[in-house]
């Protein structure tokens, strides 16, 4: 008895001594309040357990910024809209991206994520090229459609995992766009390994056989090389393609800088990982949110019947029919709100910055946490209420504080691509079944909104 609680003692005292001594490494003058947890852990299992739950206690005893050492890195979290905003519209004064290195090393050097500055300007303006408004409506739009009332075919009477579905769904249609690949042996090959190297980014840089990094950076090399092959073939080919790629590979405009084929890849393989799982998971959300609230569903299916009954039969959906879905694109907000499908965003510092009278070092990371913005009832009357209609007369989405596609410089390019994508699915969804949910779904939303168990549901024509 007496040796136990000897060893418990002892236990106590050096892990206090331990916490005290994490602390005290960090101790530089002007950093903002809060505590640093364990030597190298940090306070990571804290944060990734409660969350939300964890942020909100932070702020409760320290304020909108604090310190913290989460995910690997000294960390100082921002809950203050609008100092969250100051970072956003102020990378040149030292907030860059600050993704972990697992994201970096699968994503690309060249990758836009990984790049600021001048090179960093170059692989956006390809990129906005690439989902401006006139290449939605002239090239893409078109692909969408094609690709949407197909790929809902045949779904009557069939139970579905909705999430599968809309993961599916995001990426078949992302590749289609980009270098016209339909569904067939190619594109499975492709999907294998890109789920693969979604998840690589998603976990600690351990590189060892087994480790879902591992098998990332071995996805990553593989779809390189498929895209390189696809690349090749373009080259020596004559015929004219009329995708995304077609357009990367032709750049001429002299004002644009011409991109190598190596950040080519990694534009490609930014443009497929940025809109997959954005895109899925607010379309499975969508579903889930229409599903239980009937009024809503009813608004959405009127006014895509509406569009349906003024097209004859066949009739792709074009630009007019997309911008006049206006209680659509608010399903599309209100879901990205409610679900807070982007938590926040990653900067580091590159050199001791000051913010509110505190100092940052340089090398920190800086969690830019939105999540809280999407509750406050000052911006959101009644916020935990499902209310799309909130979006259609308050100009909500021109409020300085609205944050759902990021802000500043790093301001998401695909937002409208993105949404046109969502609309068309909820289209020949809403037009064609009627569903209902098969048992309960669980739903986790933190730290990123998934259903373990899959979101099943049965399926009928309408
Ligand atoms: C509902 C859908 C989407 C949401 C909620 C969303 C959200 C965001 C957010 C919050 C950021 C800011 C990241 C940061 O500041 O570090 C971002 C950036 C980005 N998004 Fe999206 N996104 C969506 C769809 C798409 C789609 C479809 C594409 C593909 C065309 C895309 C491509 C990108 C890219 C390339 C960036 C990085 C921009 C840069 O660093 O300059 N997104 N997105």
């Amino acid at each position: 008895m007496v040796v136990l609680l000897m060893a418990i003692c002892s236990c106590l005292v050096t892990c206090g001594a331990l916490l005290r001594w994490n602390g005290m490494r960090y101790r530089k003058k002007g950093l903002p309040p809060g505590t640093m947890g364990w030597p190298v852990f940090g306070e990571t299992t804290e944060f990734l357990k409660q969350g939300p739950g964890f942020m909100k206690n932070k702020k409760h005893r320290y304020g909108s910024l604090f310190k913290s050492h989460i995910l690997g890195c000294p960390t100082v979290v921002c809950m203050d809209p609008e100092l969250n905003r100051f970072i956003l519209v102020n990378e040149g004064k030292g907030f860059i991206p600050g993704y972990p290195q697992s994201m970096l090393d699968i994503l690309g050097r060249s990758n836009i994520a990984a790049v600021h500055g001048s090179p960093h300007k170059n692989m956006r303006s390809a990129m906005l090229g690439l989902v401006s408004p006139p290449m939605i409506r002239d090239q893409l739009l078109p692909k969408i459609d094609e690709f949407m009332r197909s790929y809902v075919d045949n779904w009557n009477g069939r139970v579905v995992d909705i999430q599968e579905k809309t993961k599916e769904m995001a990426l078949m249609s992302a590749l289609k766009q980009i270098a016209g690949i339909e569904a067939g042996p190619a594109s499975e090959a492709l999907k294998t390994e890109i789920f693969k190297l979604v998840l690589g980014t998603l976990s600690l840089p351990i590189n060892f056989p087994g480790t879902n990094y591992h098998q990332g950076l071995k996805a990553r090399r593989k779809v390189v090389s498929m895209l390189q092959d696809i690349i090749n073939q373009r080259r020596i080919s004559t015929c004219s393609y009329n995708d995304m790629l077609d357009s990367l590979l032709k750049i001429d405009d002299k004002s644009k800088a011409k991109l190598d084929d190596k950040q080519i890849i990694d534009l490609i393989i930014a443009l497929v990982y940025s809109g997959y799982e954005t895109v899925s998971t607010t379309s499975m959300m969508a579903v889930k949110y229409l599903h239980d609230h009937p009024k809503v569903l009813e608004e959405v299916r009127n006014e895509h019947l509406r569009i349906e009954k003024s097209k004859l039969h066949g009739d792709a959906i074009n630009w007019n029919n997309y911008k006049s879905m206006k209680f659509t694109r608010a399903v599309i907000l209100e879901t990205l709100r409610m679900a807070t499908v982007v938590n926040g965003v990653l900067r580091k510092t590159t050199k001791d910055v000051e913010v509110n009278g505190f100092t940052i070092p340089k090398g920190w990371r800086i969690y830019v946490y939105t999540r809280e913005i999407n509750y406050d009832p000052c911006m959101y009357q009644e916020p935990l209420t499902f209310n799309p209609w909130r979006w259609l007369h308050n100009k909500l989405d021109s409020h300085h504080h609205f944050m759902l596609f990021g802000g500043g410089s790093r301001m998401c390019p695909g937002k409208e691509l993105g949404t046109a994508e969502i609309a068309i699915f909820l289209h020949y969804f809403v037009t064609r079944y009627r569903w209902d949910e098969v048992g309960g779904a669980h739903i986790l939303k933190f730290p990123r909104v998934h259903a373990p168990n899959g979101l099943y549901i049965h399926v009928w024509d309408n």
